[in-house]
């Protein structure tokens, strides 16, 4: 495998939030630079950043984002080192003005957590990371100064966090593929998708790291495309061998028995293992049920909710019908005619062989919580 270094997903740079603009690849590989509360929210509804765990990330940057935009005068600013650095400094903080009462801060805060937790639905990981950040401005803090170094520290321990519990998994997950194995997988899981490993391609890369030969088939994923454009732009940067399909391709795959088991990420996990996943998914794991194909699931405990006791309760984002009828701004099916396109299905337990966190791959059944 080639040397496959940490992709910068989602950074926060001198009060700005870097990402790898994700609509562009993989014509492009563009990293922009958003410094508003509405240019987050933007860039996570677009899918300029996506993946559950990478939206963990960047909603707890953008509210820090929401901060610097409010109170920014050029004498302080938000900066991470993470993930090159263990601790990011706190002194470019210093400057922030003494008048900002710690009512106005939080009340700033509060309502940029509203409207970042709203933007995406489904994956927890968004909310989940939200919620992280709204305990460190309900907390102890007594200044303006100690608040915000501390929103800085809990931001960072989610991003650093996450690049922890994907290397975990992946090497959890890494034991279940066989040498010279066939991945099927769905969606995009890699390091775009996370804070620069992945979840179920992050088991991919253990594997091949740890000396298996592994092939990768990337469902192309309708109507946003992001298994052709980014899980074959990930494989093919890392060297590993990758062959694009449409979805209608999967069954006859499936059924000629090049495919070993099948891995895909996840967007919420219910308590008794009903896993939300990107559309289409489900229709695969059926697929693998009927091929005796093995199913994984492989996602960091953060999208678990154990607040669901199962999948019905899982909240599915509708988009923009457009989305399925144009693609690139060319008509994909005529104008005005209705268009169904819900961004995520909800696959049973049942059809789930193992589901692999950064504790372990556990089988069913299931009891999250
Ligand atoms: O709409 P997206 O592209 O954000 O959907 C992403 C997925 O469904 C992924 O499979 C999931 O978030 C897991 S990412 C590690």
């Amino acid at each position: 495998m080639r040397e496959r270094m940490i992709l910068p997903t989602a950074r926060l740079q001198h009060g700005a939030l870097h990402l790898i603009d994700q609509t562009l690849l993989p014509a492009e590989y563009r990293i922009i630079e958003l410094t508003t509360l509405e240019a987050v929210c933007e860039a996570i509804y677009m899918l300029r950043v996506r993946g559950a765990p990478a939206l963990g990330v960047a909603g707890a940057y953008g509210l820090l984002v929401a901060v610097q935009e409010t109170w920014g005068d050029g004498s302080w600013e938000f900066h991470s080192t993470v993930p090159d650095d263990e601790i990011s400094s706190t002194e470019s903080l210093a400057g922030f003005p003494a008048g900002v009462s710690m009512h106005d801060l939080c009340a700033r805060l509060d309502q940029a957590a509203r409207t970042i937790a709203a933007t995406r639905p489904t994956a927890v990981n968004l909310k989940w990371a939200v919620d992280r950040m709204a305990t460190v401005w309900r907390g102890d803090a007594t200044t303006t100064h100690s608040l915000l170094a501390d929103l800085l520290d809990e931001a960072d321990a989610i991003h650093r966090e996450d690049l922890d519990m994907c290397r975990a998994l992946g090497a959890h997950g890494a034991a279940l593929i066989p040498d010279d194995a066939g991945v099927l997988t769905h969606c995009n899981t890699g390091g775009l998708a996370t804070s620069g490993y992945g979840t179920a391609l992050g088991v991919v890369f253990a594997a091949v790291e740890a000396g298996k030969q592994v092939h990768v088939f990337a469902d192309e994923t309708r109507p946003l495309l992001q298994g052709a454009r980014l899980t074959a732009w990930e494989c093919h940067r890392g060297g590993i061998p990758v062959t694009v399909l449409v979805e209608g391709a999967a069954a006859t795959l499936l059924s000629q028995g090049s495919v070993s088991c099948v891995i895909v990420g996840a967007d919420r996990i219910a308590a008794n293992g009903d896993t939300a996943n990107k559309i289409g998914t489900l229709g695969v794991a059926i697929l693998a049920q009927r091929y005796g194909v093995p199913f994984y699931v492989a996602a960091p405990s953060s999208t678990i909710d154990p607040a669901l006791s199962d999948g019905s309760a899982i909240p599915i984002e509708q988009r923009d019908a457009d989305e399925v009828r144009h693609f690139a701004g060319v008509a994909t099916a005529p104008d005005g005619v209705h268009a169904y396109n819900p961004a995520f299905d909800v696959t049973p337990a049942e059809l789930i062989a193992a589901i692999i966190t950064e504790n372990g791959a556990v089988r069913p059944p299931y009891r999250f919580g």
